[in-house]
């Protein structure tokens, strides 16, 4: 169930909007009403997306490009701002992962996380922070347990997503005053993403994933819409530098064992 939000004629661009969960964000604000552009790398990703974002609500604008270019991530701001009139809500959500050992990564494997979570997220939030229609805008990074929760295999993903957390704050505190919240939602294990896909890629595993959440179930990619507009709503107005777990209460039940349950299962 999609809670009621209205985002008519508010500009929501979705870094990493393309398929998964931020795609699920991206069709939770063309469905109430919002123009939604979206990037990520994959032309034709890009223009499925756009296309299904047509069709769920107003206008959708679509991008290539790799977060790790500062100066494509730079451009395609510039040209949404310029066809929509800046941006009144930015989510930072493209990301890489894959279950490896730290003494197992190359030192490439482990920059190329930290290039896209962390380094494509900064890329997103300066090249946008012209743009964003002051003051209200919001701002929302997309996290994971992994940024307050050591998981074994996971070195890189903790190590970047912390990053993306501390970024939140920081600039929570630096833009704040120019009228710019900024959070992090944590999604908890979601169905039907990529993400579980690598991370608990047999029923087995998935099982015992199910068994350390609270509420016994994974989460749907609309409820991380759902927060994600709740965070942009007036109703969030006075919300600014949080880090918002949506999981089912998976992070606080036993913190390293739930993470055990989802990652101890590649080691064996
Ligand atoms: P996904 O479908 O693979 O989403 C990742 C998105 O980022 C895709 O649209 C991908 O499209 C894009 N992307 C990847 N690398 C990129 C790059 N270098 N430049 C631009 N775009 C790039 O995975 P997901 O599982 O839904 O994850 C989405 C977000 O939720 C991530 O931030 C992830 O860390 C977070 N999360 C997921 C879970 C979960 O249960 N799945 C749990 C916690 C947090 P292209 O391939 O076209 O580039
Ligand atoms: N274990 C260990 N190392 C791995 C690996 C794995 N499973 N997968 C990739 N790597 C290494 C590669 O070997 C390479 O290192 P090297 O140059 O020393 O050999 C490095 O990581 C980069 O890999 P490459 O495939 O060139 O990077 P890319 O930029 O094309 O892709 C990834 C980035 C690796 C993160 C890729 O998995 C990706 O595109 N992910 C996006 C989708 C995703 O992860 N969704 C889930 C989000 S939660």
């Amino acid at each position: 169930m999609t809670a009621t939000f209205d985002f008519s004629g508010k500009q929501v661009f979705v870094f990493g909007g393309t398929s998964g969960i931020n795609l699920g964000i991206a069709e939770s604000f063309a469905a109430a009403g919002a123009d939604v552009a979206v990037a990520s790398r994959s032309q034709e990703k890009v223009d499925a997306a756009v296309e299904l974002l047509g069709k769920a609500g107003g206008k959708a604008r679509g991008y290539a490009l790799d977060v790790r270019d500062a100066d494509a991530v730079e451009a395609a701001l510039a040209d949404h701002a310029e066809a929509a009139g800046g941006v009144d809500v930015l989510i930072s959500g493209a990301a890489g992962n894959f279950p490896a050992l730290a003494n197992g990564m190359s030192p490439n494997a482990f920059k190329s996380v930290v290039d896209i979570d962390l380094l494509g997220s900064f890329h997103v939030l300066r090249a946008a922070f012209p743009h964003l229609n002051k003051p209200g805008a919001s701002v929302i990074n997309i996290s994971a347990p992994q940024a307050f929760l050591a998981m074994p295999m996971q070195s890189h993903v903790c190590a970047a997503k912390a990053g993306v957390d501390m970024l939140t704050r920081t600039l929570a505190l630096e833009w704040g005053p120019l009228g710019v919240r900024i959070n992090s939602i944590a999604p908890g294990p979601i169905a039907d993403t990529e993400g579980m896909r690598r991370l608990a890629p047999t029923k087995e595993i998935e099982r015992q994933c199910i068994a350390s959440v609270p509420v016994r179930r994974l989460g749907t990619v609309s409820e991380i819409g759902d927060a994600a507009m709740f965070l942009s709503s007036p109703a969030a107005a006075y919300v600014n530098g949080v880090v918002l777990p949506v999981d089912g209460g998976w992070s606080v039940a036993g913190a390293s064992a739930a993470a055990l349950a989802m990652t101890s299962p590649h080691m064996s």
